[in-house]
């Protein structure tokens, strides 16, 4: 990892950020009036504006030389190629190759998987399309009303976040539910009122080990087989996983098997069978429009020259943020109700990818990676955490994410929550000096120590960076290009920091953790092989089961 901050790139990064940390954006807007022009681009409808960041055309430049000097050309096409740059596990990263429309050949090991990946899809979308038209019915022959994703981690939030925002698209007498915690409040609140007869799970696990949807997966079965009997499982229960023998113990029949590779990695696996309640949600037709939307994007990253390419751009100004600005964090702000689920999905995508204190080789980096992501659909987060975002002590890049089209009629709704939009990043970039602030006290009255007592309180500093990303209209063509578009960007951070964005375990340490403790909770001892905090919770715990 030394190499890259010693690397001339990033010298030359720190030293153009002391040149340029006094400038305003307001100050760079005012002396040119073709910046939006400069640091803005489209792709199909997708419009990015970077002209609110604190940059320059040198800043650009110089990160396009920081990329450059990282390999990020070179890491692409050993993606794109199917090479293994998954090295901590092994594996190839191809989720590019599920959504690939361009008949190209991609080879993992000598064997072009695209045969088998087309196969799968065309079986999956064939199961998804007799949901829908009532072909696959229940055991009882009642046609499916209600499916239940049971999956947590990529097996949940993919499914859920797209879900979610493509109900437009959706019929309302098919719902889609998601289960993922293990808390049984989440299960009970799924079924409760649901006929089994008319109800089908999908349990989603790509290890089919997980231990939360494992328990959810018995508690459903349970709960149907107490209704229909054990011969109706086979009716109304599938799995999405790589490990067949799991499923097959679980009493998953092979037809209701929908496979897929390891080189899926489980947050970047929506595009896989991992997508079936998408397409059960959507239908065939529109999944596959999901799928070319991202396809669009990952032919734009592989081709684009670095200064005009998307993802690059989001990842390098991401960088600029967290290595050279002292950035700890990133708010995702989509002013689109639907795409309420978006904040939580890229904080796995971003967090679990590349929130690692290792270089691939095993180094300790010695710069910061992964931000802290999260967010809130605007206008809600506007009137609870944008306080800070304007008048905080902190720096908190933001990107604000809307489409200029409404799925409804009501005009008036989708004017106000996009002037929202435009204002909130606008006031970010000026802020408020005290002459404005000043005169706008004077005009409501206010003098002398009232005026002076109050005129700190409501400056705004302004110079906080935003992104805005304006999609024509949330449809699953352009909710494609845009996730592929965080994919990348996460991948291009990745690169730069020089870690494996695509292994986890840190996480995997949870999948461990609780056992012992599970196996202790489950005994009336008390207990005393932990440190004094974690003994003491666990023996009140117990002491309020028995007596509580
Ligand atoms: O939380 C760790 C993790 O491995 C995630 O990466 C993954 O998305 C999730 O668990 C679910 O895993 P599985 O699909 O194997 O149940």
């Amino acid at each position: 990892m030394a190499s890259l901050r010693n690397s001339s790139a990033w010298q030359a990064l720190a030293a153009h950020q002391r040149t340029i940390a006094g400038m305003r954006m307001r100050d760079l807007f005012a002396a040119d009036v073709s910046r939006f022009d400069k640091f803005s681009l489209t792709l199909d409808g997708l419009l990015l504006d970077y002209s609110k960041n604190r940059i320059s055309g040198e800043t650009m430049r110089l990160l396009c030389d920081l990329a450059r000097q990282a390999g990020l050309e070179k890491w692409r096409d050993r993606m794109f190629s199917g090479q293994t740059i998954n090295t901590t596990e092994g594996r190839a990263v191809l989720h590019v190759a599920l959504r690939n429309r361009s008949g190209r050949a991609i080879e993992v090991d000598g064997e072009d998987v695209m045969p088998k990946v087309e196969a799968a899809l065309r079986r999956m979308l064939a199961f998804a399309e007799a949901v829908r038209d009532g072909s696959r019915a229940g055991a009882t022959g009642k046609p499916i009303t209600d499916v239940i994703n049971i999956g947590i981690g990529g097996s949940h939030l993919g499914p859920a976040m797209v879900c979610r925002a493509l109900k437009p698209f959706q019929r309302a007498d098919l719902r889609l539910h998601f289960v993922a915690n293990v808390d049984a409040n989440q299960i009970s609140e799924a079924l409760n009122g649901l006929d089994p007869a008319s109800t089908l799970f999908i349990v989603a696990s790509k290890t089919f080990t997980t231990e939360e949807t494992m328990t959810n997966a018995a508690t459903a079965k349970s709960w149907l087989i107490e209704a229909l009997g054990g011969q109706a499982v086979g009716r109304h229960f599938v799995a999405l996983s790589s490990n067949a023998e799991a499923t097959a113990a679980f009493g998953i029949e092979p037809a209701n098997l929908f496979e897929f590779r390891d080189w899926v990695g489980g947050r970047f696996s929506l595009w896989s069978a991992i997508g079936l309640a998408i397409a059960i949600a959507i239908g065939a037709e529109r999944f596959e429009e999901l799928l070319s939307g991202a396809h669009a994007m990952d032919e734009h990253f592989r081709a684009a020259p670095l200064a005009e390419n998307l993802p690059v751009i989001l990842g390098l100004l991401g960088i600029w943020y967290v290595n050279f600005l002292a950035a700890e964090s990133h708010a995702v702000i989509p002013y689109d109700q639907r795409l309420e689920l978006l904040p939580a999905y890229l904080q796995q995508v971003e967090m679990e990818s590349n929130g690692k204190g290792v270089t691939r080789d095993g180094e300790a980096v010695d710069c910061a990676t992964a931000p802290i992501v999260f967010g809130e659909a605007g206008t809600i987060g506007q009137h609870s955490f944008f306080q800070l975002l304007h008048q905080g002590t902190r720096l908190v890049p933001a990107d604000f994410i809307a489409a200029a089209e409404s799925h409804h009629s009501l005009a008036d709704h989708h004017a106000i929550l996009l002037a929202n939009f435009f204002a909130q990043t606008e006031a970010l970039m000026k802020g408020r000096g005290e002459a404005e602030t000043r005169a706008e006290l004077k005009a409501a009255g206010l003098t002398g120590e009232a005026l002076e007592g109050l005129l700190p309180h409501k400056l705004f500093a302004g110079n906080r960076p935003t992104n805005s990303i304006l999609l024509r209209r949330l449809d699953p063509r352009a909710l494609g290009m845009l996730i592929a578009l965080y994919e990348h960007k996460v991948f291009v951070q990745g690169v730069i920091w020089e870690i494996d964005s695509f292994d986890q375990w840190g996480v995997e340490l949870g999948k461990q953790l609780a056992k012992t403790v599970l196996r202790e909770l489950q005994d009336d001892r008390p207990v005393d092989g932990h440190d004094s905090s974690t003994n003491g919770l666990i023996n009140e715990y117990k002491r309020l089961q028995l007596f509580g």
